[in-house]
């Protein structure tokens, strides 16, 4: 692909298809120091109010355009920025590439926290992962002082919750969730009642005694995907009806409402939700529901069963960081009798993870 000048118009050439450059679009995108302050890239001018902007003389030399505009602005273009614009090749969701799994999943993606660990390239590797794979596990993370919201934070910020900024997962005496006590709990997602859902889960494990209490994942994009190609009626329905969460405290009542899947707007996945505690189908006619319901229970089915689910044990020091949107979690039941079984939970947004993998890829990847 080429930028080409023809008549003091500028050409992108991709391929032969050829576009031409709005003269706006170029003018925006000045550098020099009186229209960009060059600490903070931001400008120092307001684009929305210019009009009729026009190139009155454009020069290539080497890799850089030389362009002067009908307002008097000259400046220079590197032919590389403006061609990975162009190409959209800085986008973070061009450059990672997602991995769907199901329980054959040869490797967890493992990292070991260590000294410097936040700046690093093993963080950068870390996030990378976190986006193929929907989960990463860090080993070896203090397990004093809520050492999580230190993580947390240095991916992004913490999103506080009616819970707090973090949550203890152990077994007490009139808990206001399950997650409080030794049951098992099946694959689900996290708070699809809250507005917006939590992105990003973190699981830190504290201490982990018991025999049981075994973690459980698995990859809800894999299952959409597998439910789309091997029954398509129940997959379309599990789109199309939104269900209603709810989750009920002393203080609060939370509500949100959400399909089991969500498609974006080109019909790719965006989001799956699974709560079988807290969800609430609306009441339609009944032929409908009853495809509803057989559709659910094969997601169900196929979200419990060991074609697609992978179970470890957390030791203490092990932090579980997993995307909420895609992929489903769970635990076996455990004995609180044999010992102590401790786990720190939180929060984070997609926004951290992002805004954190683009600043480490500053460092790593150019
Ligand atoms: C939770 C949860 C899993 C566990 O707290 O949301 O799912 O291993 N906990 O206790
Ligand atoms: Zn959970």
């Amino acid at each position: 692909m080429k930028i080409e000048v023809n008549n003091n118009t500028i050409i992108f050439n991709n391929s032969n298809k050829k576009t031409e450059i709005h003269p706006l679009w170029l003018r925006e995108r000045v550098s020099n120091k009186e229209y960009l302050d060059q600490k903070t890239e931001q400008r120092l001018f307001d684009p929305s109010l210019l009009e009729n902007i026009k190139i009155k003389n454009a020069i290539i030399k080497g890799n850089i355009l030389e362009l002067t505009f009908n307002d008097g602005v000259q400046s220079r273009f590197h032919l590389n920025k403006l061609k990975s614009e162009f190409l959209d090749s800085n986008n973070l969701f061009n450059t990672v590439k997602v991995n769907l799994w199901d329980s054959s999943l040869k490797k967890i993606p493992k990292y070991t926290f260590k000294k410097n660990f936040f700046e690093s390239k093993e963080m950068y590797n870390l996030l990378i992962s976190f986006y193929k794979y929907g989960f990463v596990i860090i080993k070896n993370l203090p397990t004093k002082n809520n050492f999580i919201v230190n993580f947390a934070n240095s991916i992004g910020t913490i999103r506080p919750t009616n819970f707090g900024e973090f949550f203890n997962v152990k077994s007490v005496p009139n808990p206001n969730d399950l997650a409080y006590t030794s049951l098992s709990l099946s694959p689900h997602t996290d708070n699809p009642y809250r507005k917006p859902v939590p992105c990003i889960q973190l699981l830190h494990c504290i201490e982990n005694e018991v025999s049981g209490g075994f973690s459980t994942l698995v990859d809800g994009f894999k299952v959409a995907q597998y439910l789309k190609k091997t029954k398509p009626d129940f997959f379309k329905i599990l789109t199309k009806i939104k269900v209603k969460f709810k989750f009920t405290d002393k203080k609060v009542v939370l509500e949100n409402d959400g399909p089991l899947i969500e498609l974006d707007e080109n019909n790719n996945l965006k989001q799956v939700r699974f709560s079988t505690r807290l969800d609430f189908v609306p009441l339609l006619k009944k032929d409908k529901l009853e495809l509803y319901y057989k559709a659910r229970k094969k997601i169900s089915d196929l979200y419990n069963s060991n074609k697609f689910k992978i179970e470890f044990k957390l030791m203490p020091g092990d932090l579980l960081m997993m995307d909420n949107h895609r992929l489903l979690h769970g635990r076996t039941s455990y004995n609180p009798n044999e010992g102590k079984r401790y786990l720190q939970g939180c929060y984070i947004d997609y926004d951290s993870s992002e805004g954190k993998l683009r600043h480490l890829k500053r460092s790593f990847d150019y």
